[in-house]
């Protein structure tokens, strides 16, 4: 059985006041709730607020990116190591504004993603494709080459504590979600891909997360599909009920 992975990506939201005053309400809410793994990833200036805060609870910490070198003159970026200090277990990878905004290619996603598991961070490692992909029939090969680019060489003894987040670029923000079924779809032609390179045994171990625009109302809808084991939820994570409402679901 794969256990249910919810996790909460703030984007850049959040000073650290606001962090802490989140998790004190978040840890009220939900207790010692161990159901489904929870995780909170908040931006880079919050991780040791929330680090200090999280420590007497069964919720996980994750950062939203990583440079893969493990320290260096790169003026602004953060090392995996510095992410490991900070007892994160989870670094979103590859995620679509990354992709758009800062020009991260498969390539840099692939470093990032063998940089996270080489310092013991599981990747929660995000692909999607846009709307006009979508419409124009392209939404397979798109996932599959992000999927075998992004994993490019990578030992297989990692692999099946990898998650991947499928997050539909048009979903995202817009309050419009992908189909319960249609994301299921693309989940499970994500498990094969991942089948055909190291394995069923190994594709059915791996998490496949769906996100854009999971809100308490319709996170139902996607965790009851097969191949759909948890959320990255961006919006509505941002407020300890609402994201409440999703883990508890
Ligand atoms: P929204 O939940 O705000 O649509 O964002 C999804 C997302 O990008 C999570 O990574």
């Amino acid at each position: 059985m794969r256990k249910k992975i919810i996790a909460a990506n703030w984007k850049m939201y959040k000073t650290c006041s606001e962090t802490e005053n989140f998790i004190k309400e978040f840890k009220i809410l939900a207790g010692n709730y161990n159901e489904k793994e929870v995780v909170i990833c908040p931006p880079f200036t919050s991780l040791y607020v929330a680090k200090n805060l999280l420590e007497d609870t069964p919720f996980k910490l994750g950062a939203q990116n990583l440079f893969w070198e493990k320290e260096g003159a790169y003026t602004g970026e953060v090392s995996p190591i510095m992410l490991k200090d900070l007892n994160c277990s989870y670094v979103i990878i590859g995620h679509s504004e990354r992709r758009q905004y800062f020009s991260e290619s498969d390539e840099m996603i692939n470093k990032k993603i063998k940089a996270a598991f080489a310092h013991g961070l599981t990747p929660i490692f995000c692909v999607g494709e846009k709307w006009e992909e979508r419409q124009r029939g392209m939404t397979e090969e798109i996932i599959k080459r992000q999927v075998k680019n992004g994993l490019e060489g990578l030992e297989k003894n990692y692999i099946e504590n990898l998650v991947i987040a499928y997050e539909p670029v048009w979903a995202i923000g817009t309050g419009h979600s992908a189909k319960g079924e249609d994301a299921n779809e693309v989940a499970r032609l994500i498990r094969e891909i991942i089948a055909e390179m190291y394995g069923r045994d190994i594709s059915e171990k791996i998490r496949i997360q769906y996100g854009g625009s999971v809100n308490p109302q319709n996170i139902s809808e996607f965790l009851s599909q097969s191949e759909i084991d948890g959320a990255l939820v961006g919006g509505a994570s941002l407020k300890p009920e609402s994201f409440w409402g999703i883990v508890k679901s």
